[in-house]
């Protein structure tokens, strides 16, 4: 896709992509076989298709809740002051919670809301992540499940946005700058 000043080059096709989620949702439909309470808290913005598709492949029932964080300001540079914008609604003790997330990047807003979540004492807490950039960490942070490690790209498409856009682009992209 051609924009002013980049272009997007397809790296993960539609197809590609819920090939990996149908596995992932399968291995976490094994491991939560036994749980009474799987609270799904879904990460906005950037993991709210991943989530969509991610749900509808687990066949246990599950409750859903929101979480909003600030981590990027439109921008390409991660910033370290997380702020929480929208709490979940529920009450999470007790409950095991698998957060889905777009992206782990530098780590620090994975970190800084696992922290937040454990204090209130979940009977589990796991991470599921689409992608993983591992070369780009700051902070120690290992996702259970993760769809595709990539190399260190800016990426857009299937949620994630650059500037806001492109979250609808149906396949995940590398932005390419004009020289
Ligand atoms: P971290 O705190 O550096 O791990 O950043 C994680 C957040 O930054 C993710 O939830 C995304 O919203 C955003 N992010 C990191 N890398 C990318 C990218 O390549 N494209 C779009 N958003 C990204
Ligand atoms: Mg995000």
């Amino acid at each position: 896709m051609d924009q002013k000043g980049y272009v997007i080059e397809e790296m993960l096709g539609a197809n590609t992509l819920l090939a990996r989620i149908k596995a992932m949702a399968a291995e976490i439909s094994l491991h939560y076989e036994n749980a009474d309470h799987l609270l799904v808290v879904v990460m906005l913005r950037g993991a709210f298709v991943f989530a969509a598709d991610l749900v509808r492949e687990i066949n246990l029932p599950v409750a859903m809740d929101f979480m909003e964080v600030s981590s990027y300001n439109d921008g390409m540079q991660s910033s370290r002051n997380v702020q929480v914008l929208k709490d979940v609604r529920s009450d999470i003790s007790g409950k095991d919670v698998l957060l889905v997330e777009d992206i782990v990047d530098s780590g620090h807003t994975m970190k800084h809301v696992l922290q937040l979540l454990q204090q209130r004492q979940p009977n589990s807490l796991s991470v599921c992540t689409l992608l993983d950039k591992p070369s780009r960490r700051e902070v120690e942070i290992q996702p259970r499940w993760r769809g595709f490690e990539i190399p260190d790209e800016f990426v857009v498409g299937y949620g994630l946005d650059y500037g806001q856009r492109h979250r609808n682009l149906p396949y995940i992209g590398k932005v390419k700058m004009h020289e």
